[in-house]
């Protein structure tokens, strides 16, 4: 059976490998991406793709409710994948409003799209909106806590968690005051192909490559679980095909390694798999510089739901998700080198420069 799926965010990092991963997986279904293109999207993530009779980006906000009716209406949709947000803690740190207004106003009005679609037709059971989120939601752990679970209590610090928060909180509204078929995914840091230069794994190899400081935030021992990008798309697969509406499932990697150790990894990585570096060894580069504002301390994912009921586990370990990312942005700079652009040289002094110590 053929479905339709519209997948918002879907030139951004994530959205555009999961696409990848459906088109490959399920050419008989229909794929539309809906994508405003803000400074972290990318329609050439998509190229190969544009070609294809089931394939079909579109240009545009999620917040605009006519273009959303228009497209549900128009390919008949029965599936929202929803990737579509500002994700970077350190501009929401700079300018929560856009968080609120793309990852808040923009679900809701998703939701809203959806449920009067939904009421208007009849649909078969695989009729879902899969919201993509994050671990940040539950806030920071001390270093002996257990991992969050599906009931671990929300207590978001950045605005970026608190948006993503406040965008759950919709979803779950959804289903238990209009039974909307909703899932709420809630995933550790990623990284893979196709991440903007601005995230800490792809900054760092493309830093190194360039001779330039590697900045660590405050001591380095914040702590973050690493789940490789096509990981989290095989949990997605899962979970749309074998999830159940109403519920949550946390998405993790089992890789739990502190900034500093991570970054260190990159550096012997790249002094391996990089043939032209201006300075050698590249941890030479590694400077400390003022922490990040309210750095939640440490995340860490209890995955054991997604593993027993859906049957999901990572395939990647860490060690080999960074050396496929490494060579990855090695052989691709023809694809980073344009998204260095003066907005995102501002972006980047405003954020290190500022903070700097
Ligand atoms: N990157 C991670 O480590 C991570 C971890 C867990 C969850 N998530 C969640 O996964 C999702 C995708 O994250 P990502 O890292 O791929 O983000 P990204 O920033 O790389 O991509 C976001 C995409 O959304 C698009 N977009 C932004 N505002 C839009 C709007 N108003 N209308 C339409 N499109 C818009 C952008 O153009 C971009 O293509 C997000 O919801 C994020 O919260 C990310």
């Amino acid at each position: 059976m053929s479905r339709r799926l519209l997948i918002t965010g879907g030139a951004g990092f994530i959205g555009s490998n999961f696409v990848h991963h459906w088109c490959q997986n399920y050419p008989q279904d229909r794929v539309v991406v809906l994508d405003a293109l803000t400074y972290a999207g990318n329609r050439n993530n998509l190229a190969t793709l544009e070609d294809k009779e089931n394939f079909r980006f579109v240009q545009g906000d999620i917040c605009e409710r006519p273009l959303v009716d228009e497209l549900l209406a128009e390919v008949n949709i029965d599936i929202i994948a929803h990737f579509a947000a500002e994700s970077h803690v350190d501009r929401s740190i700079l300018g929560p409003s856009a968080f609120v207004q793309t990852n808040v106003i923009g679900t809701l009005n998703l939701l809203e799209a959806f449920r009067s679609h939904w009421k208007n037709n009849s649909y078969p059971d695989d009729y879902r909106f899969l919201h993509v989120s994050t671990d940040e939601v539950y806030g920071s752990l001390e270093p002996q806590d257990p991992g969050f679970s599906e009931t671990t209590p929300y207590a978001p610090n950045s605005p970026y968690s608190a948006s993503k928060a406040g965008s759950d909180h919709l979803v779950r509204a959804y289903f238990h005051t209009y039974s909307l078929p909703t899932i709420i995914t809630n995933c550790s840091n990623n990284y893979g192909p196709y991440q903007f230069p601005e995230k800490l794994i792809p900054l760092m190899c493309i830093n190194t490559l360039m001779g330039k400081q590697l900045p660590v935030y405050g001591d380095g021992k914040n702590v973050r679980d690493w789940l490789y990008v096509g990981d989290h798309c095989t949990a997605l697969d899962a979970v749309l095909n074998r999830g159940i509406a109403g519920e949550t499932y946390n998405i993790g990697g089992n890789n739990e390694v502190e900034n500093i150790s991570l970054v260190k990894m990159l550096c012997e990585l790249m002094d391996e798999l990089a043939t032209d570096l201006p300075v050698r060894p590249s941890s030479e580069l590694i400077t400390y510089v003022k922490d990040r504002l309210g750095h939640d301390r440490r995340y860490a994912i209890n995955s054991t739901k997604i593993q027993n009921q859906l049957g999901w586990s990572p395939s990647v370990t860490v060690e080999q998700g960074l050396r496929l990312t490494v060579a990855w942005y090695l052989s691709h700079q023809d694809w980073w080198q344009p998204l260095l652009s003066p907005e995102y040289q501002a972006y980047y002094s405003q954020v290190y420069t500022q903070s700097a110590s």
